[in-house]
C-alpha cells in the first residue's frame, strides 16, 4: 500500500482477500425523527458469514432492510458486486442475487414444500399460458430444471421427506429451513437473514448452522442478524456490533465480545 493510500484506511471492517460481493457504505435510515441507522459501512466477500449483533433497537433489522431494499436508505450506498443497487426495488435486487428471507405467509401453508420451492424459482412466470402455447418445449425444459433444483436443495438440507407436506404441517424449524431453501432456489450471491433461529428447536440449531456454513462454503455471502451469541460464535467468520444505529466494534467474535464498549452496550 502506497503512502497516499494509508490516509484512506476504511473506518469499517472489510474482508481480507477476495473482492467484496456486497459493499455497504455510510448507509443511514430514519423514521421521522428516529435515526435508526446512522452511517453504517461493511463488506462481505463470497463465502463469508458476517454476523450483525447488538442490543434491541440498535438498528440491525433496519440495516438489513436498507440492504435488501425493503427500507429506504436516506443516505449511503449499497453495492452488489459492481452494481449500485441503492435505489432498486427488492425484487430487482433479488434478481441480481441479493435476497432476504421472509417469514412464511398463509399462502405458504396451503402449498406443499415442493410447490413452495418450485414457485420461488426465478422466471417462474415463464410458465404463463402464452409461454406454454408459444414455446412448449422450452417451458418443459425449464420446468424440469426447476424441479431438479428443488430436489437437490431438498437433498442438501435432508428435507426430501417433507416434499409433499403442506407448509402448515411443518415445525417452526422446518419452516425456517424452507424459507432459506426458497431463496436458494434462485441461486443468490448474498443472503440476508434476520434472526433465522427464532422458532427453531434447540437440538436443530446445530444442523441449521452446519447447513448455512455449507452453503457459504460454496461461495455465497451471508449477512445474519442473530441474537444468540453462541450461534454467532459458531456460525460467523466476523462480527459487526451495532448500538444506537452505529457500528461500535467489528472483528473476530472473541475479540469483539471482550471490547468494553460492546460489554457496556449489552449491559445498558
Ligand atoms: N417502521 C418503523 N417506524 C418507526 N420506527 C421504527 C420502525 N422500525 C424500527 N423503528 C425504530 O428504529 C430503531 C431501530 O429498530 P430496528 O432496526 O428494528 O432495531 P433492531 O433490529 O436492532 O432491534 C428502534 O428505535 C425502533 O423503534
Ligand atoms: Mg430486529
Amino acid at each position: 500500500m502506497g503512502p497516499e493510500a494509508s490516509a484512506a484506511t476504511p473506518p469499517f471492517p472489510m474482508p481480507a482477500g477476495s473482492a467484496p460481493i456486497l459493499e455497504v457504505s455510510e448507509v443511514a435510515v430514519g423514521y421521522g425523527g428516529v435515526r435508526a441507522v446512522d452511517g453504517v459501512s461493511l463488506g462481505i466477500s463470497p463465502g463469508e458469514v458476517l454476523g450483525v449483533i447488538g442490543p434491541n433497537g440498535a438498528g440491525k433489522s433496519s440495516l438489513l432492510g436498507a440492504i435488501g431494499g425493503q427500507v429506504r436508505a436516506s443516505r449511503g450506498r449499497v453495492q452488489l458486486g459492481d452494481r449500485d443497487v441503492t435505489r432498486m426495488m427488492p425484487h430487482q435486487r433479488a434478481r441480481l442475487g441479493l435476497m432476504r428471507t421472509f417469514q412464511t405467509t398463509s399462502e405458504f401453508s396451503r402449498m406443499t414444500v415442493f410447490e413452495n420451492l418450485v414457485t420461488s424459482a426465478e422466471g417462474n412466470s415463464g410458465a404463463s399460458l402464452a409461454a406454454v402455447v408459444l414455446h412448449p418445449h422450452r417451458t418443459a425444459v425449464r420446468e424440469r430444471e426447476v424441479a431438479e433444483r428443488a430436489w437437490s436443495v431438498l437433498e442438501r438440507f435432508e428435507m426430501t421427506h417433507t416434499a409433499d407436506l403442506y407448509g402448515r404441517e411443518l415445525s417452526g424449524g422446518q419452516r425456517r429451513l424452507v424459507e432459506i431453501m426458497r431463496c436458494l432456489m434462485r441461486e443468490p450471491r448474498v443472503l440476508l437473514l434476520d434472526e433465522p433461529m427464532v422458532g427453531v428447536a434447540p437440538h436443530l440449531t446445530g444442523k441449521l448452522i452446519d447447513d448455512l456454513r455449507g452453503v457459504a462454503r460454496e461461495g455465497l455471502g451471508i449477512l445474519i442478524v442473530e441474537h444468540a451469541l453462541e450461534v454467532v460464535h459458531r456460525l460467523c467468520d466476523r462480527v459487526v456490533v451495532m448500538a444506537f444505529g452505529k457500528v461500535i466494534a467489528a472483528g473476530a467474535f472473541e475479540e469483539v465480545v471482550k471490547d468494553p464498549q460492546v460489554q457496556s452496550a449489552y449491559l445498558s
